[in-house]
């Protein structure tokens, strides 16, 4: 009786737990939205011609770039446009899209 128990609860945690990561993945897409316009569905695009195709990045260029456009010490002829974008995400926001956009390609 009590194995069962706690198999079944086990079993509850899992489900929480895949319910979680699954509503984690749906907010950064969310939050990818945003980006797609420029970088692609896959982030596989060089955004305006100009930009490194960002899927091939691992997570900390990632938040190297984020940061760095926020902060102004990051980025090419066309930084100003990215300055923009990424000085409305937060460091937890930088943190998720670095993980989500390598998964993408
Ligand atoms: C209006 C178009 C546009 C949008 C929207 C946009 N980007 Fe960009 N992104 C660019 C351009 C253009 C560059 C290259 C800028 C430069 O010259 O440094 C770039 C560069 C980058 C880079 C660095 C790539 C490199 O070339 O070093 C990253 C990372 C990045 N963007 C992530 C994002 C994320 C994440 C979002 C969404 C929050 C986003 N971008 C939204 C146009 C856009």
């Amino acid at each position: 009786m009590k194995t069962t128990n706690i198999s079944s609860m086990v079993k509850g945690l899992v489900l929480v737990g895949a319910m979680l990561a699954s509503s984690s993945a749906m907010a950064n897409a969310d939050l990818f939205k945003k980006c797609a316009g420029c970088h692609g569905q896959h982030a596989q695009k060089h955004a305006m011609g100009k930009s490194k195709v960002i899927n091939t990045f691992t997570s900390a260029e990632i938040v190297t770039a984020l940061k760095g456009y926020k902060a102004g010490t990051y980025g090419g002829a066309m930084k100003g446009i990215m300055q923009g974008q990424a000085s409305r995400l937060s460091d937890k926001d930088i943190e998720s899209l670095s993980k989500y956009i390598p998964t993408l390609k």
